[in-house]
């Protein structure tokens, strides 16, 4: 990491500033509240009201309050309808995954349990689009290991791909699917009543987001034709984002994950005494670099456990020495902790975000202006993605209180006219988070209810340049 790469980012941030004078284009650091505050995520206890054990939530806890196995979404019983003088033009959608086994590489190196998929199927095959030609079978994956193969893998026995969306996560998004189309069909009108050409589904190189697009698109139409999944090539992906952007990533290794800065290892100082326990218990490696630079796999390992009702682990041998729910609790509020200090509280933040995530909004705010121009029949786009996609996103957008973006996470993009308006053809936005009316600390968007359409699309123009090309010159500097 070289100096330069420091500075060249403020310097070009200044200058798409004094070319689009009237849109803010600066970082604004997010509010203050525990998530990010060292001392209240350290000497506490419990969540503050988040969730992190069932995708149902509890009997008088309010829809929308944040649950990690299943964060609020877009539905017909909380949506803020617009007023009437604004008619709906176009709707994107972009979520994350719903809840899922653990990755591989969270596991840890032996576990004290196993995790059956055997009740679902991960389908996968090949088949000529032509209906009149050779049919395939409905062929599934269904994952084993073999007595006589002496490679056991690491971490859980049983019939998982790791990761592979859980059954549970599998209704989730059938629900998610049923719940929009409460909002966009049945209460709005909005969306047509069979799959047409105005709508349209993109999901990533991960294979666990069409697992859920295709229970979610079931949700939605049950449709009995086979519906396209739109994806990029995985080198260039921009919804994931697989796109290469080195500079982004440098930049994100200078100040977060990985870095030495001392505000970044703050909190891993402070949390030594919980990570000595825990990799007491696991049995992963105290020099193991991956689970100390950040709390990322202990964070998943736990939250995938508890949000299937699993028990917290113990240790192997030992089963006297368990994880216990403080210990959880304090592994969950270091992870809103640190997912608001890399996509939020630093001011490096935003550039970061532009560079790694900016080819997606450039394609976003371009869908909008096909939609405008006539140019596309689209009326709505939806995208199945990550946590990385989601909070880069929201990086971008200056959430004005950042957390880590649970299972299922969404923001919406709602693009309206407004009758009687119009001589101009002038649009609105706003941007759901959710389910609800999204703030940003940029005073540029604010609260971004039927914000002036311009002024976002000056937004993303002025941060990242005509055609994405000030993505591209940044991460290649
Ligand atoms: C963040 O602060 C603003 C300004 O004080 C406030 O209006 C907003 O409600 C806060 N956001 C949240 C999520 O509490
Ligand atoms: C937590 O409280 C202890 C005792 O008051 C203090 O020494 C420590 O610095 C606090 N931790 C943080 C991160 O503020
Ligand atoms: C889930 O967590 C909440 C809040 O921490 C707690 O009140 C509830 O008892 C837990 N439910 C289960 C099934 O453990
Ligand atoms: C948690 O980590 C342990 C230890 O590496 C591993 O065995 C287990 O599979 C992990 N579990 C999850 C749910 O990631
Ligand atoms: C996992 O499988 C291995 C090999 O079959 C076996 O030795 C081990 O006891 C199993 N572990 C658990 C927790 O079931
Ligand atoms: C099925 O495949 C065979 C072998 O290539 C081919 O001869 C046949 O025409 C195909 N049938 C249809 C309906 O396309
Ligand atoms: C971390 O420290 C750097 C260098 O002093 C500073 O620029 C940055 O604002 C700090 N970040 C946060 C989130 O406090
Ligand atoms: C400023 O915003 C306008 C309106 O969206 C856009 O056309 C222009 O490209 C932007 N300028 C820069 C330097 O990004």
């Amino acid at each position: 990491m070289q100096p330069s790469r420091l500075i060249l980012p403020l310097l070009w941030v200044a200058s798409a500033r004094a070319q689009n004078g009237t849109v803010d284009l600066q970082w604004h650091a997010p509010n203050k509240t525990w998530i990010n505050d060292l001392a209240a995520v350290m000497n506490s206890s419990g969540t503050n009201g988040f969730l992190f054990n069932n995708s149902a939530l509890p009997e008088g806890v309010k829809y929308g309050t944040y649950n990690w196995c299943n964060m609020p979404h877009v539905r017909s019983e909380e949506y803020p309808t617009a007023s009437e003088e604004y008619s709906l033009e176009y709707v994107e959608v972009i979520h994350r995954h719903h809840k899922r086994t653990p990755y591989a590489s969270n596991t840890f190196p032996k576990e004290s349990y196993g995790w059956s998929c055997s009740e679902q199927g991960l389908f996968y095959y090949g088949q000529p689009l032509n209906p009149s030609g050779n049919a395939s079978a409905q062929s599934y994956w269904f994952v084993y290991t073999s007595e006589t193969n002496p490679f056991a893998p690491p971490g859980f026995n049983g019939t998982c791909q790791f990761p592979q969306i859980t059954r549970q996560g599998l209704d989730d998004s059938w629900q998610h699917g049923k719940d929009l189309f409460g909002v966009y069909h049945d209460l709005l009108n909005f969306l047509p009543s069979e799959p047409s050409e105005k709508v349209q589904y993109r999901v990533t190189n991960n294979a666990i987001t069409s697992q859920v697009a295709g229970m979610l698109i079931s949700g939605m139409y049950a449709p009995k034709e086979p519906v396209p999944l739109r994806i990029q090539p995985s080198s260039v992906d921009s919804l994931e984002p697989g796109y290469s952007c080195p500079a982004g990533s440098a930049l994100y290794s200078a100040y977060g994950v990985g870095s030495t800065a001392a505000n970044w290892t703050a909190h891993l100082t402070s949390a030594r005494s919980l990570y000595a326990s825990l990799d007491d218990i696991s049995g992963v490696p105290t020099d193991s670099t991956d689970w100390h630079k950040s709390f990322d796999h202990y964070y998943d390992n736990l939250s995938a456990r508890q949000c299937h009702a699993k028990p917290l682990p113990c240790k192997i041998g030992d089963s006297s020495k368990c994880v216990s729910q403080e210990q959880a609790d304090t592994v969950y509020r270091l992870g809103q902790y640190e997912y608001s200090f890399i996509h939020r509280d630093s001011p490096k933040s935003l550039q970061a975000a532009v560079g790694s995530y900016g080819v997606f909004v450039a394609e976003l705010a371009q869908n909008i202006r096909d939609h405008i121009s006539g140019k596309s029949p689209l009326i709505y786009r939806h995208n199945v993605a990550h946590d990385g996609s989601v909070s880069r996103l929201l990086s971008i957008l200056q959430i004005d209180v950042m957390v880590w973006v649970g299972m299922g996470s969404e923001v919406v993009f709602e693009v309206y006219s407004k009758k009687g308006d119009d001589a101009q053809g002038k649009k609105y936005l706003r941007i759901l988070w959710g389910g609800q009316i999204l703030r940003s600390s940029n005073p540029s968007l604010g609260l971004v209810d039927m914000l002036d359409l311009d002024v976002f699309l000056a937004y993303v123009d002025g941060l990242v340049g005509a055609g994405a090309n000030t993505v591209v010159g940044f991460c290649k500097s």
